[in-house]
């Protein structure tokens, strides 16, 4: 059966329509669960997506509740994990965005059986890889989602060869993946990369001594993967300590592996011989919870977010009491208002617990309504400040001096039309038009679609005056009149 998309990110939309839970185009409850096979070409952008618009009407203080979604960046691995055994892993808490669609293609494309929950399940995903047959990672799916590079340590562990593309570059960075490449080979796996392709071998990876020359998450994700299956113990350190991590380790081990130190810098693996099926509930997004907090915070709003963790989110919440934020964290929950006046503050994104780089842009968003001059240091990736010319077209205020941005506050913002650059610098074009006077168009919403779960959903069921649009096309011009 071919999957069919039908979520506000999927393609089939009528352009011009404005999706609601109501719609009919959402995906039908139904009570079980089915196999599917995806077409190779659905989590691919369509021509049509790839016109899909926001319009956004500011002023509107946001109030109510929030759901928030698992999280995609630890979904990504969760979903790479599963080549690691022959067995059925079923991951619950699965966010409906395209990167998912995307990894899901993928691993099909490699032969897995992937089934989807319907109805109330539909954020359960059941994957089965007893039937690998093409351990390749193609250029198509690689280049619209560099966490595709994840499945290279899996096959290689688990079917000692694999070929993926080399990411190549994207919009905030050059993000090389050499760590991984360096790992496995300190693994002991022989590399080539040619025409575009790393080409990977090992008869069985072994244990071995593997300190990061540089903070990697995907890096640390990608090594650990490969060192469940290792011959004997891989001790790596300098290790990426973000909550995605430790959520992947937490499934790993469900699976049988013998893994220490998750959430450290020091992680040390026992190889063992196989690896079983597991059950595993992806944790809540951190980064969309931000989101949603800089948007209370922004609007002037009252807005209780559920199914989230307050502990994934320590220096934002921080920094934001700094600005004068008043934020009630509970264990699965926080309430977060705001009433008055919000003074700057300066940031540095870091690795985890640090502040984190995927939401330095909606804080940029937060510093232009801000009462003096906030200071925004990026660190982890070279050029993440797409946003910065966005937001000053509506009116910011903002220099960009290397990796250091100056945002001067506070500047009303006013509607323009506006253009996404990537999944987080659409972020804080959305947040800016919560707060613009007038109407703000944003266009190419697909990088929003990427990451955020009907994000124009959730912000209209708590007060937003957000809608979802298709190309509008002219029409089509009246017959020329014959002049004499
Ligand atoms: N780096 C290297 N060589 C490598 C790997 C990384 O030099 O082999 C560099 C990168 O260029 C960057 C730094 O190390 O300067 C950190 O990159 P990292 O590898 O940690 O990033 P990533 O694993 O590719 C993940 C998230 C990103 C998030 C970063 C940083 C996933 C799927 N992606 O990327 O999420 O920004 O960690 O926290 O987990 C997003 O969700 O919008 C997003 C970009």
């Amino acid at each position: 059966m071919k999957l069919v998309p039908k979520s506000p990110n999927g393609s089939s939309r009528k352009a011009e329509t404005l999706l609601s839970l109501g719609d009919p185009s959402f995906r039908k409850p139904v009570s079980r669960s089915r196999t599917i096979r995806i077409d190779f070409r659905d989590g691919a952008i369509t021509p049509e997506s790839l016109m899909d618009k926001f319009v956004i009407r500011g002023g509107n203080p946001l109030v109510g509740s929030v759901r928030i979604s698992g999280a995609k960046n630890a979904a990504l691995p969760a979903m790479a994990a599963a080549i690691l055994t022959d067995e059925p892993v079923i991951l619950e808490n699965i966010p409906d965005v395209r990167d998912i669609q995307t990894e899901r293609n993928l691993l099909v494309s490699m032969g897995a059986d992937v089934e989807l929950g319907y109805g109330r399940a539909s954020h359960r995903t059941t994957i089965s890889c007893n039937n690998l047959v093409n351990p390749e990672a193609a250029y198509e799916l690689v280049k619209t989602m560099r966490a595709s590079t994840l499945v290279l340590g899996p096959l290689l562990a688990r079917m000692g060869r694999a070929r993926v593309s080399q990411p190549g570059g994207c919009a905030i960075g050059a993000r090389p993946i050499d760590l991984h490449i360096k790992g496995l080979e300190r693994l002991g796996a022989s590399i080539k990369q040619e025409h575009g392709y790393i080409e990977a071998s090992a008869d069985r990876l072994r244990g071995g001594h593997i300190i990061f020359d540089k903070i990697t998450v995907t890096g640390t994700e990608d090594l650990m993967m490969a060192a469940t299956l290792a011959e004997g113990e891989t001790i790596m350190e300098n290790c990426a300590r973000e909550p995605e991590v430790v959520d992947l380790a937490a499934l790993l081990i469900k699976m049988g592996a013998r893994i220490e130190g998750a959430g450290t810098h020091t992680i040390r693996i026992h190889g063992v011989e196989k690896l079983h099926g597991a059950r595993h509930r992806i944790i809540p997004d951190r980064i969309e919870a931000g989101t949603f907090v800089i948007a209370a915070v922004l609007t002037g709003g009252d807005l209780q977010l559920t199914n989230c963790d307050p502990d994934h989110l320590g220096s934002l919440i921080q920094k934001l009491e700094e600005c004068g934020v008043s934020i009630k964290a509970g264990t699965d929950s926080m309430r977060i208002t705001n009433g008055h006046q919000l003074e700057a503050a300066d940031i540095s994104t870091e690795e985890f617990p640090g502040f984190p780089t995927d939401m330095q842009a909606q804080y940029m968003t937060l510093a232009t309504q801000s009462q003096g001059t906030s200071i925004i240091t990026e660190n982890i990736f070279e050029n993440r400040f797409m946003h910065a010319g966005e937001l000053a077209r509506m009116g910011a205020n903002i220099k960009v001096e290397g990796s250091r941005a100056i945002v001067r506050g506070k500047t009303p913002l006013s509607s323009a039309a506006v253009q996404c650059s990537d999944l987080r610098a659409s972020a804080s074009l959305v947040l800016a038009a919560l707060v613009a006077d007038g109407e703000t168009i944003i266009d190419r919403v697909y990088h929003v679609d990427r990451g955020y779960e009907r994000i124009e959903e959730k912000l209209k069921g708590v007060g937003a005056q957000i809608r979802r649009i298709g190309e509008i096309l002219p029409r089509r011009a009246a017959a020329p009149s014959v002049v004499a």
